[in-house]
């Protein structure tokens, strides 16, 4: 026959806050086979709130599988190659369902969802000396509008269906990952419910040091234990799928999506090898889960003297390998579980700078103020003036996250004069996504003691030339995007096949190739007055951002 012989390829369901996508591999070089995705609709029911529908989220994670099965087979690639799927995911967003009629009782609360405000206000009053940080001892993280623990005690307390659905022992509690796992294995019918220690540690209600659920933070939050799914770790075998073209295949990867890219470029070496010192060793940051990627199919290894990472998705994310000791950032960072790649394996963490709105301020550009068609057009409408002319963006539509945690905090647009057209908004907006990247650098650099020299950085907004000559303008250091710019689904396909009772897909250092890098070097004045100069205006439109009703 005329099917080609491939040997093991691994299936890798990316569900993103933008869109779903399904990717397979092949287990042995890594080359990217085919793929399928669709766009996921946010709903913005009042003001500051953001909701998606679970079961939409499902249906497309059923589509892209199909749709992609469909392409490998008009390749004339046989689907029964497929030997385990792993899971990536958004992550915090909340989701309540019925385990008896499987149906959800809300529609997912998104990471990004403001309405846990006053929420949040109340739980910070309640702590000595009222202090956001009261429980980073045991989780890494502020008590914000951003993890799961608020959004599920928001949902027990306004939604009927949640709390009677809870009371009577029907309710189940998880972030994406869950939802999908337990549905695809079977739903109401023996449908598995875990999730993996990387979205674990989004919860808050996730001891970073037990790697387990904490009864002290679930009393804090009031909320019940049998609820929450059990902790595995984020390469194993979860289940099988049920239904559909892969029937029978183990879904054996599960981790966020950051901790995905972590995995995906191999920041395997953590921050401090011997050294008592925090040394920066790998970090990422990622971009735009909602503008198109290019697709090289290559393995990538890092540089392993490249201590920087970035994923730039609908926010923006930069993480550090601290390896086997969670450290706690005394800048503004989070703490993180940043994988554990077998149940027997260690627990890796990372530092970590979030930024709630990267690639979403291209698509607000888009959608609210109509100025571009299409996320790709905002780089010719920036270049064809090349400044903002002095007018600063602040999108802090979800308030602002890291370094600030200020959840009172709104967008802004300032600097305006009757001259500045919609090609300066346009470029502002870039210009924030980088200005936003050097606050984090910055507090990683403080956190860790030693200025970092290169910044590593994947996603589909790194496709944008423009956007990465700015981040390297600001960064006054240069910015270096891999030849493999699908690292998210990469990382939960080598977590899946690399499991116990899969072992198609070999981590060890020797099995992964170098590919090449595009590299962008600062080109404004090398003492980089200039690049001070906007940032310092930056900080400035910050400021007023945090304060603008007073
Ligand atoms: O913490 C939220 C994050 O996981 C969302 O990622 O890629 O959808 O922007 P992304």
């Amino acid at each position: 026959s005329d099917r080609i012989m491939l040997g093991p390829l691994v299936g890798a369901i990316d569900q993103g806050t933008s869109s779903t996508r399904f990717l397979v591999f092949n287990a042995k070089t890594a080359e990217l086979l085919s793929h399928h995705q669709v766009e996921i609709k946010q709903k913005f029911p009042k003001e500051g709130w953001v909701e998606q529908d679970p079961k939409q989220i499902l249906q497309s994670v059923y589509e892209c599988m199909e749709r992609t099965c469909e392409k490998l087979s008009q390749l004339g690639i046989d689907i029964s190659n497929i030997k385990a799927i792993g899971v990536c995911n958004q992550r915090e967003t909340t989701v309540v369902w019925d385990k008896i009629t499987g149906e959800p009782l809300y529609n997912a609360i998104v990471w990004l969802d403001l309405r846990t405000q006053s929420t949040v206000e109340r739980l910070i009053n309640r702590t000595p000396g009222k202090n956001k940080n009261h429980l980073k001892h045991k989780t890494g993280l502020p008590i914000s509008t951003y993890f799961s623990a608020v959004k599920l005690r928001w949902l027990m307390d306004n939604v009927d269906e949640v709390r009677s659905a809870v009371h009577s022992g029907r309710a189940m509690f998880g972030t994406i990952d869950s939802w999908l796992i337990w549905s695809l294995t079977g739903a109401k019918n023996g449908g598995v419910h875990c999730t993996d220690v990387t979205n674990a540690s989004r919860t808050m209600l996730f001891n970073v040091h037990t790697l387990d659920w904490d009864p002290e933070l679930c009393q804090f939050f009031d909320i019940p234990m049998e609820i929450l799914p059990k902790v595995r770790s984020s390469s194993e075998i979860y289940g099988l799928i049920k239904s559909g073209s892969l029937t029978g295949v183990p879904i054996s990867g599960c981790l966020g999506d950051q901790s995905a890219a972590l995995v995906g470029q191999m920041c395997f070496k953590d921050g401090q090898a011997k050294n008592t010192s925090l040394r920066p060793s790998f970090m990422l940051i990622a971009m735009g889960s909602t503008l198109p990627r290019a697709y090289i199919a290559f393995q990538c290894y890092s540089d392993p003297f490249c201590p920087l990472y970035t994923r730039y998705g609908t926010g923006c994310f930069l993480l550090y390998n601290t390896g086997q000791k969670p450290v706690m950032s005394e800048h503004g960072l989070l703490t993180t579980v940043a994988y554990k790649l077998g149940r027997d394996k260690p627990a890796c963490y990372a530092l970590e700078g979030s930024v709630a709105i990267a690639g979403a301020v291209i698509c607000w550009l888009k959608d609210n103020l109509g100025i571009i068609q299409s996320p790709e057009e905002v780089e010719k409408l920036a270049a064809s003036v090349g400044t903002s002319y002095g007018c600063y963006f602040v999108p802090a539509f979800s308030g602002l996250y890291a370094p600030y945690w200020e959840p009172s905090a709104r967008g802004i647009i300032c600097g305006l004069t009757q001259f500045t057209n919609r090609s300066h908004i346009a470029f502002a907006a870039l210009e924030a996504v980088c200005f936003q990247t050097r606050e984090i650098l910055d507090a990683m650099n403080k956190d860790s003691g030693i200025p970092l020299k290169q910044l590593q950085v994947d996603g589909g907004m790194t496709n944008n030339k423009l956007l990465m000559q700015l981040q390297a303008d600001i960064l006054c250091i240069p910015v270096v995007k891999p030849s493999m710019p699908e690292t998210t689904a990469l990382g939960a396909a080598m977590a899946a096949g690399a499991a116990e009772g899969v072992r198609v897909w070999s981590l060890e250092p020797e099995d992964l190739t170098a590919v090449t890098c595009e590299r962008f070097e600062p080109q404004i004045n090398p003492e980089g007055k200039e690049s001070e100069f906007r940032y310092a205006r930056w900080k400035k439109a910050v400021a007023k951002s945090m304060n603008w009703e007073t």
